[in-house]
């Protein structure tokens, strides 16, 4: 953990035009500097580099963010290793916080597993050398069509036929027992024997993204049914299956380079295509792709081919977790391999450009390719077609970005012969179910943590003011500002987002008031945020969607600590929580259109402009309110039956149907 004021040094020394010229060459332009993007294709410069604001953006991809976004993006580092990289750049220290005893030794136990580890591929290695590795291991790489140049680079060993080879080999060399067993080298019997796990197998070891041994996958050679054909590690805490790929280490700069990852099934795939010349390739080790693995793929690439044999099961394998993959924002493709062959095969019987070219002719949009296949089974069966279609527009749905999700709907219409508005509804529909039933979910999740912690003594559970049911005149589609963060009240959004975009831009411009203002105070000026503050406050009214209310928290926290506007901004930006600083990129570097700037094209002066807009967005925001808290009563007054409630609730809408009368009329004046 690096401490906080650390983090705010490295920050506040980063200066994105500095950062960014190491990468590209930057040309003055007026107050910015510009080139050609780092992370697109282009001939003409569209990239903007702001000194004063600190941020970049592209105007060709819309890529866009601060000095530490930059770094994160370009190099495929994550938050903090972002910091670091500028911590080294402006020679700042980084003297990360101490960590505790409990911390400390879990680091310890973890470069344990991880020495043990190591010692057993070494171990493993060393036995593919002595004359029964040679005679058996080695001779099957070789018939398996591996090059020494593979076997040495993927570290790939044997595991000798005698039960306790390692296990020996490790203790004497000094290595606990404990960490053996931890490990799942070693398995202990209730009678004090320690056995090896793998034995008489060929043994492909598993490295993790920075490339250290972290599992093993023993095949062994024997064709008898009766002995697994792979024995492998289990989960331990260096190693999880779910966040691993097999190869990503060898894999990862390729995929980087070439903007694309393939993706196949087992160990052999992997060490045939790269040993062909395909370097770009990792395995799901036989299971369909999990959410980490995904991640781990997108820090380098946003693009996936997955490749799988043309039978039956490889068709079916494709399908399968493939809507993870979409919902992950990553763009899928399939390639299907002569019936019979998989990659392992294919690669062995085809030279370089061969598989090159088949991909290249094969690869088949993942949509496409789903939809034809399941349209070849329905044939003319109206009520398949129909089942077909549905399936097709919930895959569609799961995609993240509008754009493709719209070209999506356009294909597919064409291929089912239908109108392409219909499957934008049935689209639209099954998105908007999605996230709201997303939404719920994390709002359960929440619930759950917090009446652990009321439980556990602490505070009670807070209140929470998000309806439990969802209006039923919902819209259909504007639950997602384009593709930014989930709302959870979409009807108050707008007006929230206005109130945010006010404080962030102009939070400390004194508001003017007339004298016959309402809010005039002889002899007392206030700020844009604290007026807003005020009133919500006044209210006891906190914003309702949760990723506006969060930067709105967060700015008000860092104000009452003292921080200029300048720096909380950058602060929002750089934030470490996606959600606080994808809403501060939405307001403060897309939007252009920025309520307050586009006003500043006309004469009357920015300070006149926000003594009119910012009481009356507010006002707005209230009506809004009210009007959400009738629905709910209307709602819950169809579901009653106890005739006093009912009566209560009639009273109460009344009051509010007052409320909303009243600010209507004022906003009239205002
Ligand atoms: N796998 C595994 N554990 C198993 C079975 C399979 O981890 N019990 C993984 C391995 O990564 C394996 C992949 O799933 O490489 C594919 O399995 P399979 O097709 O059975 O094996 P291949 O590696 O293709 O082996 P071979 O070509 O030698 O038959
Ligand atoms: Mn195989």
């Amino acid at each position: 953990m690096i401490p906080q004021e650390t983090v705010n040094r490295i920050l506040d020394a980063a200066d994105v035009v500095d950062v960014v010229g190491d990468f590209v060459t930057l040309k003055k332009r007026g107050a910015n500097h510009m080139a050609c993007c780092p992370f697109h294709n282009e001939k003409t410069p569209s990239f903007v580099v702001s000194q004063s604001k600190g941020i970049y953006k592209c105007f060709g991809c819309g890529k866009s963010g601060t000095a530490v976004g930059f770094i994160m993006e370009h190099e495929s580092l994550s938050y903090t290793e972002a910091l670091k990289y500028l911590a080294r750049k402006y020679h700042i220290e980084v003297v990360e916080k101490e960590e505790t005893a409990e911390e400390i030794a879990k680091k310890q136990r973890n470069e344990s597993l991880l020495l043990v580890s190591e010692f057993a591929g070494k171990f493993f290695q060393e036995s593919l050398k002595t004359p029964e590795g040679q005679s058996i291991g080695y001779q099957y790489f070789k018939s398996r069509g591996l090059e020494d140049e593979t076997i040495l680079k993927y570290g790939l060993g044997w595991a000798p036929v005698s039960r306790k080879a390692l296990s020996d080999a490790a203790r004497a060399a000094g290595y606990k027992e404990e960490f053996l067993t931890e490990t799942g080298l070693s398995i202990k019997y209730d009678d004090g024997r320690l056995v090896d796990r793998f034995f008489d197998r060929v043994i492909f070891p598993i490295h993790s993204v920075s490339g250290r041994v972290i599992a093993f996958g023993g095949r062994t050679l024997k064709t008898d049914k009766s002995v697994a054909k792979y024995v492998n590690s289990p989960e331990t805490e260096i190693y999880v299956k779910s966040r691993s790929l097999y190869g990503i280490w060898f894999a990862k700069n390729e995929i980087s380079r070439q903007d694309k990852c393939i993706l196949v099934e087992g160990y052999l795939d992997v060490l045939s295509m790269h040993q062909l010349g395909v370097k770009n390739v990792v395995a799901s080790s036989g299971t369909s792709l999990t959410v980490e693995q995904i991640r781990l793929i997108r820090k380098f690439t946003n693009n996936v081919t997955i490749i799988y044999d043309g039978d039956g099961a490889g068709i079916k394998a494709a399908l399968r977790g493939i809507g993870l993959v979409l919902k992950e924002g990553l763009n899928v493709k399939v390639v299907l391999l002569p019936e019979g062959q998989d990659p392992d095969d294919f690669a062995r019987r085809h030279t370089l450009e061969e598989v090159q070219d088949h991909i290249a002719r094969n690869e088949q949009d993942f949509i496409g390719f789903k939809t034809d296949l399941l349209l070849g089974e329905a044939g003319n069966d109206p009520i398949k077609r129909a089942t077909l279609i549905n399936d097709v527009a919930d895959t569609i749905a799961l995609i993240p970005d509008a754009v493709m999700r719209a070209v999506y709907v356009q294909t597919c219409a064409a291929k089912f012969d239908m109108e392409e508005q219909l499957l934008t509804d049935r689209v639209s529909r099954s998105r908007t179910q999605m996230l709201l039933s997303e939404q719920k979910e994390r709002e359960r999740e929440r619930e759950r943590a917090e009446r652990m912690q009321a439980q556990a003594g602490d505070m009670p559970p807070m209140p929470t003011d998000i309806p439990e049911d969802i209006p039923m005149d919902m819209p259909v589609e504007p639950v997602v500002a384009a593709e930014g963060p989930v709302m959870n009240e979409p009807h108050l959004a707008p007006c929230e987002k206005e109130l945010l975009g006010f404080i962030l831009s102009e939070g400390c411009t004194e508001l003017d008031f007339d004298k016959d203002s309402p809010f005039y105070v002889e002899g007392e000026t206030i700020n844009v945020a604290e007026f807003i503050d005020g009133i919500l406050a006044d209210d006891e009214a906190d914003f309702v969607n949760l990723p506006y209310r969060k930067v709105y928290e967060e700015y008000f926290r860092m104000y009452d600590e003292g921080l200029t506007q300048e720096q909380i901004c950058r602060r929002l930006l750089d934030n470490m929580d996606r959600e606080i600083s994808d809403v501060a990129k939405d307001l403060l570097i897309e939007k252009h259109a920025l309520t307050v700037k586009n006003y500043e094209q006309s004469l009357t002066s920015i300070s006149t402009i926000l003594v009119m807009y910012v009481p009356k967005t507010l006002k707005t925001y209230q009506v809004k309110k009210v009007e959400l808290y009738l629905k709910e009563l209307t709602a819950e007054l169809a579901r009653t039956e106890d005739p006093d409630r009912q009566m209560e609730i009639m009273t109460r809408f009344n009051e509010y149907n007052k409320a909303r009368a009243r600010l209507n009329n004022e906003l009239g004046r205002v």
